[in-house]
This record gives structure tokens, sequence and C-alpha cells, in this order.
């Protein structure tokens, strides 16, 4: 049987950051397009460099990062100014796209960018062409493709393939769609709208009920050849098609799809790891793929079936989207090599001065703990990056609380300047307390609007690990993480991590509709 290529379009730095409260800074975004030259996508959509100057810096910098590996992307409304702007920063990119488009349903036509028709396509021509004479690859999006009548949407697109579109991108922005009719609507344009042959189909899907992965599915049956999507699903709303969903799907059943993508599978739980850490969003424990239980088995009459063979019970071989594997038990009596072993099978090659502190923070969790797990690295090295270029270094924090009691807390941040300042505060519970002495200190306006602890691994001795979310002043919101044995200590941490992530900032400028 032969096997068609589909394009793997990832959005994590762009749709994927349209999440609430998972904005990137530029170094942070670097990171995560290292990784996804290494899991093999075809595209990465960098940013919306209009939007705001910490965009425009990061498309450029991942333009010079990624030389020839992929092809970089950059969004932009139908508007000249807008074209430019992502065109200079793509200045850097080896193999740069502009994506432009304007939306094509009766509801934005009328309600958002309130003109006809013919005025909308007489715009999108006019972008296509004017980003064709800047760049050799531009993408076309017909936005809330999924609620516009079919008819308008293929004059549309025949009319910016005509005019130089190298992809024509048919997004189900509100996730209306469901499988049979996104896929009509997709095979319909195939056959409808002449030399459609000229340009990639692509789809981009989003999951407001739950159906972006089976849309961007059907849509690839019925002739797409470039899916739009972001690792483990994240974007506005309630997010985009998730990448190792479609990813996957694709590989395990060719008989259906009879298409495969050039993803090293094996690489996929890092990314969605690293993406998790870097934007706070947790996967939840029943996700597909990436999951922490979706290798999992519990009940006694899938044990028996595993145990016997793996594929009673299993469709996916989890070495296949890199999990488990590990045989090296790391506790206090376990050197720096064997440390710096299993941290380098994880994917994660320190500095020296990085590697130390990682060390010491690893002894100091394996005295109390019987076996270091790879989460519990994980969480460590994802610590000491949050402690690199900090406002405020938590150095020390004392705290009693009881029944009764007033809980009370005592914090020492030090400044960049090395200014150790101390101060205390009584509060309604430890955290409250906490919070309230870092606040004395740290004169900030802000409201904590998100608490989670979780345990990083099984047993009372486990690492907790805590994600908040503030918003400042203006309204922005930032996340914060510690992770720490003591789970007073680890929230002390998150906090700073917000508070520092909130001073460093600068305020975007993010248009109001794309
Ligand atoms: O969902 C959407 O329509 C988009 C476009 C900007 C491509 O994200
Ligand atoms: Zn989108």
């Amino acid at each position: 049987m032969s096997t068609d290529r589909v394009q793997i379009f990832d959005t994590t730095l762009r749709d994927g950051e349209q999440s609430p409260g998972a904005s990137m800074n530029t170094e942070e975004k670097l990171e995560i397009a290292r990784q996804l030259v290494r899991l093999g996508v075809d595209v990465i959509e960098a940013g919306f460099p209009i939007s705001s100057p910490g965009d425009f810096e990061s498309v450029r910098k991942i333009g010079a990062e990624v030389g020839d590996a992929v092809v970089v992307c950059a969004l932009s409304r139908a508007i000249p100014n807008d074209i430019e702007v992502a065109v200079d920063a793509l200045a850097t990119a080896k193999r740069p796209r502009i994506h432009t488009g304007i939306g094509v349903s009766e509801s934005h036509l009328r309600d958002k960018l309130r003109i006809s028709e013919d005025e909308a396509l007489e715009r999108a021509v006019t972008a296509v062409k004017f980003a064709r004479n800047l760049v050799d690859d531009v993408e076309f999006y017909a936005e809330d493709a999924g609620r516009a009548v079919p008819e308008y949407l293929y004059r549309v697109i025949q009319a910016v393939v005509a005019a130089g579109a190298t992809v024509v991108n048919i997004p189900d922005t509100t996730g209306y769609a469901y499988p049979e009719v996104f896929g009509s609507l997709i095979s319909g344009l195939i056959e409808n709208v002449d030399g459609i042959e000229n340009a990639i189909v692509s789809v981009h899907c989003h999951n407001d009920l739950g159906m972006a992965t089976a849309n961007a599915l059907a849509g690839v049956k019925a002739g797409a050849r470039q899916i739009e999507c972001t690792v483990n699903g994240i974007g506005e709303r309630a997010g985009n098609t998730a990448l190792e969903e479609v990813v996957m799907a694709l590989k395990q059943r060719p008989d259906v799809f009879g298409a495969d993508t050039r993803i090293n599978t094996r690489e996929i739980t890092r990314t969605s790891r690293l993406v998790s850490g870097i934007t706070g969003i947790l996967v939840q424990p029943n996700k597909s793929i990436v999951g922490a239980n979706a290798f999992a088995h519990s009940s006694g009459i899938h044990q028996d079936g595993v145990l016997k063979e793996r594929s009673t019970y299993e469709i996916i071989d989890p070495a296949d989207v890199g999990v488990g594997g590990s045989s090296i038990v790391l506790t206090a009596r376990s050197g720096r090599h064997a440390l710096k072993h299993r941290l380098s099978e994880l994917g994660f090659e320190l500095p020296d001065a990085e590697f130390d502190r990682v060390y010491a923070a690893f002894l100091e969790l394996a005295d109390k703990k019987k076996e270091v797990y790879d989460e519990d690295l994980e969480a460590l090295v994802g610590e000491s990056e949050r402690t690199l270029n900090e406002v405020y270094h938590l150095a020390q924090i004392h705290f009693t609380s009881g029944e009764p009691g007033i809980p009370t807390a005592t914090v020492e941040l030090i400044t960049q300047e090395g200014e150790h300042l101390i101060d205390s505060s009584h509060g309604t519970g430890p955290v409250d307390a906490v919070y309230k002495a870092i606040n004395r200190i740290v004169d900030v306006e802000n409201d904590l609007t998100e608490f989670r602890v979780e345990a990083v691994t099984r047993g009372i001795d486990a690492l907790g690990e805590v994600t908040i979310r503030i918003k400042s002043g203006d309204g922005r919101i930032f996340t914060g993480r510690g992770a720490h044995s003591d789970i007073i200590v680890a929230s002390a941490k998150a906090y700073t991590n917000a508070l520092n992530r909130l001073l460093v900032s600068q305020a975007p400028t993010v248009p109001e509709e794309i």
C-alpha cells in the first residue's frame, strides 16, 4: 500500500500560547522550538509578530536557531503592515512562511469584520499577492471556515490559490464541525476548486466539542495533507488538535488513512513534558498518548492480560512514544556519574554549574527518600532552571502553624544586588502567612487566581509540586511553579517564581482580533 506524507504544522508557540496563562518568554519558546526540531515537525508557527515585541523577537530568534531543519511560519492578519512586520521577523529564517488570512463565515463577515463577501475576498487576494511579493511560501487561512457557506469558501480558496497561496488552511475556528461534515467540506473543496492541486490543503481544528482530532483526521481522509496542531492539544479555549493524537492515529492505522508523518514518535513524551513544564498546563492523567495513565493497567484482569501479552490491552508500544525503559535506580548512594547518565537519558545536558546545583538538590532529596524517580529529576531540573535570572531569590523560610495557634511565617529574600530582605506575617494558614510575608517585601499588586499542589511521584515522601497563577494589576496572568518535599516551601518557591516572571515581563500589545 502506498503511503502519503502528511505535514505536521506545529502551532504550540502561537495558538498554544493563546491558552490562558500559557505565555512563554523567548528563552522558553526557543527551548520548545529546539525540541520540536528533534521531534521532526515540518513547520513551526513561531508567533504573531505584530502582536508584541516579544512575539517579534521570538520569531526572529527561532528563525536563526533552527536553520533549514523546518519551515518557520509567522502569523499575520490580511493587512499589509502585519505582513511586513511578519516578513521582517522572518528575516533570519532559512525557510520562511507567511500565514495570512481573514474570516469567511457569515458571523465573522457580518459581526466582526463588518464587510461584504466580495470585500473579504478582495482583501484575501490582496494580502496573498502582497505576501507572495515578499516570500515564496504563503499560507492562507480562511478563518471560521467550519461555519462558512461552502460555495463562498470555495470561491475564496480558488482566488487565493490563483493569487499564489502555496498552502490553504481550512480552520474550524470555533470547534463547531463534526467529522462527517468536516470531511465533506474538504472533499468538496478538492472537487470544486480549480487549481487546488497547486496548493497543500491544511486542516486546523479546535476542540470545543471534543472533536478536534477526529475532524483533522476526517480532513486527511478527504485529502488534506497538512495538520495544524499543538503539543498536548493546548490552545485557545478548549484547545487545538493534539499533535500526539493525530500522529499516533496515522501511525497506528495505515489501513484507514494510508498516510503517515515524519515525526520521531519516540520524542513525543519528552516534548509533552517540556511543554507542560514550561506553560504550567498540566496534562490530565487519562489524556491519550501522553497522560500518566495512558499505559497504566489497574484491574487484575487487564494486568493478567498485559503480563501474558502486552498487546491484549495496549495498541501502542509505550517505547514508541518514548515512555519507560529506565533500569537505573537512583538513591542517596548514587554518585555524580549515575545522575549525569540518567539526566542525559532524559534529555538533559546541563552545563557544569547547573549540574552541580541539581546534584546538590538531588542529594538533599535522596536523603529524605528511598528512591528518586525520573519525575523527581525533571522537577529538580525545572527548579534549578527557575532560579536562574531571578529578581528575588527565596533564601529561607520559617513558619509555624497549628490548631489552636496563629499561622505565622518569616521569609528572607535576596535581591539581584545581593540585598537580604526579611519580613514576617501571620495568615489564615501557613501558605497565606508565607504569601503575606513575601508581599510585604515584594510590593507588587496581584491576585492569586489558582493554586494547585500535586505529588510528583508516589508515596508519602514524594516531591510536592505547586503550580499557581497570579493576575497582575493590569490583568495579565503569570504562572509560577515550585517543587520541594515540603509543600509550604514549594508554595513559597512557586509564588516567588510567579512574582519574578511578573516583574521581568513587558506589557504585550495584542491586537483585538486575528
Ligand atoms: O483557529 C483559527 O482560525 C486560527 C487561525 C488564525 C489560523 O488560529
Ligand atoms: Zn486556531
